[in-house]
């Protein structure tokens, strides 16, 4: 287990950024989806991550070529036909790769076990397994079907209409995956849209998938294998976030990311940090299944304190980072119905906030949220609890104030080259 220690930031930063790490929610996607094809998907930029490096070899399992050029090329060819794996599916610590599989085996014929490391273990999946199995789908887990290792024999699917208690893309992917070898058109509902990766891409291979008028996502059947998948995969904005906060918390600094991913579910966490105050400009220069273009975040004084209740589903994976600005805020900052955080890959409210108050931040915690009064951030010792992004999210405030961060492993489920940018930033040394 590494544990980091990050000193206080000496001056200024200036970065223009290229090296974010790709997207993780594309790159998950376009491991399972090149399987829906009958020709090679090329995929340029494919993250090289734990998570979706799982995701890839869970494809492999089952009977797809992986092949990398030596620019970083991906290709992944597909079998003939989907071959029942001699081994369980190993997820790593990707609640996507899980829940997405899920929904992709139940309609593929054979027996399946997708597992993962113990904090994926502990995360819910019947929100999954319990649409799943209401459409015909043959899933079993302890717990009545919540808990991994799951067991899948997939077999015939039925059509459905549901409209989903949570707003969540993992769920809306599942779905649209099993909505596919249905045996009619599907209909799929969801109060609030979630990142919606899933529906550009596929409708993008050719899948008939819309929307009808009273906003139910339409799926119908595949009728054969869709086209397969050319595309430069875009940064990753919720990595990215972390060196926006670190731009708009240090005095002088700012950053441009690059080649980034500005599709409008992926980055309200920079508009709330636009309306605390930080400077905040984004460009589109191409339109690939999604826009992609540039950001830039300038320091622009110390930051005000916002109230974050709405499109939650569009900041979740940002709130940590998001706190630690808060932290540095001028006022009380709140974030309310944001629940999900609990079942993140660790209880997020608790994790940020035990952190926070570590650093000497005054916080309230809700059942859905926190408070978080902002003051002035102290070094202090922080565990990550396996979380990557409470790791990254707490080596950022260290810019401020130093810190040392125990259990950093994690950092590599999404983001391998953090600690390399960081320290373009900042004094970093392994301990
Ligand atoms: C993801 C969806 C989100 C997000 C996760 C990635 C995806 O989870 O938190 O990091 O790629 O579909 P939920 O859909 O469960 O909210």
């Amino acid at each position: 287990m590494k544990t980091v220690r990050i000193a206080p930031a000496p001056s200024a930063f200036e970065i223009d950024c290229d090296r974010i790490a790709a997207d993780k929610s594309i790159s998950h996607r376009c491991a399972i989806f090149a399987l829906l094809s009958d020709r090679p998907s090329t995929i340029d930029n494919f993250l090289r991550a734990e998570d979706t490096l799982a995701s890839l070899s869970i494809a492999e399992q089952l009977g797809a070529t992986a092949e990398w050029s030596e620019k970083g090329v991906l290709t992944i060819t597909p079998p003939t036909r989907l071959r029942e794996p001699d081994d369980v599916l190993d997820c790593g610590n990707a609640g996507t790769g899980m829940r997405l599989y899920c929904g992709f085996l139940a309609g593929v014929e054979g027996s399946f076990v997708l597992t993962g490391d113990r904090y994926l273990r502990a995360r819910p999946m019947k929100r999954v397994t319990g649409p799943l199995q209401s459409v015909g789908a043959k899933l079993d887990g302890r717990e009545e079907g919540n808990l991994a290792p799951l067991h899948i024999r997939g077999g015939k699917l039925k059509a459905f209409r549901y409209a989903s208690p949570v707003d969540s893309a993992q769920v809306k992917s599942a779905m649209i995956l099993a909505a596919l070898r249905g045996d009619g058109r599907s209909y799929y509902r969801e109060s609030f849209l979630s990142r919606d990766h899933s529906e550009r891409m596929l409708h993008g291979m050719g899948a008939k998938i819309g929307r009808d008028t009273e906003g139910w996502i339409t799926i119908d059947p595949m009728e054969g294998p869709l086209k397969p998948l050319k595309l430069r995969v875009p940064a990753d904005p919720s990595s990215a976030f972390f060196f926006a906060v670190a731009a708009a918390i240090l005095p002088g600094s700012r950053v441009k990311f690059e080649g980034i991913s500005l599709n409008p579910t992926r980055i309200e966490a920079f508009r709330v940090l636009e309306s605390m105050g930080a400077a905040i400009e984004y460009r589109i220069r191409q339109d690939l299944y999604e826009p992609i273009g540039e950001i830039t975040v300038r320091y622009n004084g110390r930051l005000g304190a916002v109230e974050v209740a709405e499109r939650i589903a569009w900041l979740i994976d940002e709130l940590p980072a998001l706190a630690v600005a808060m932290a540095t805020a001028e006022g009380v900052s709140r974030v309310r119905n944001a629940a999900e955080l609990r079942v993140k890959e660790s209880d997020r409210i608790a994790s940020t906030l035990r952190a926070l108050e570590a650093c000497g931040i005054e916080t309230e915690e809700y059942d859905d949220g926190y408070a978080v009064h902002g003051g002035t951030l102290h070094s202090a010792v922080i565990d990550s609890h396996g979380d990557h992004r409470i790791a990254m999210s707490f080596a950022v405030a260290g810019l401020l104030c130093g810190m040392e961060i125990v259990d950093t492993d994690c950092v590599a489920t999404s983001f391998p080259n953090f600690f390399d940018i960081l320290s373009q930033i900042t004094e970093v040394h392994t301990l």
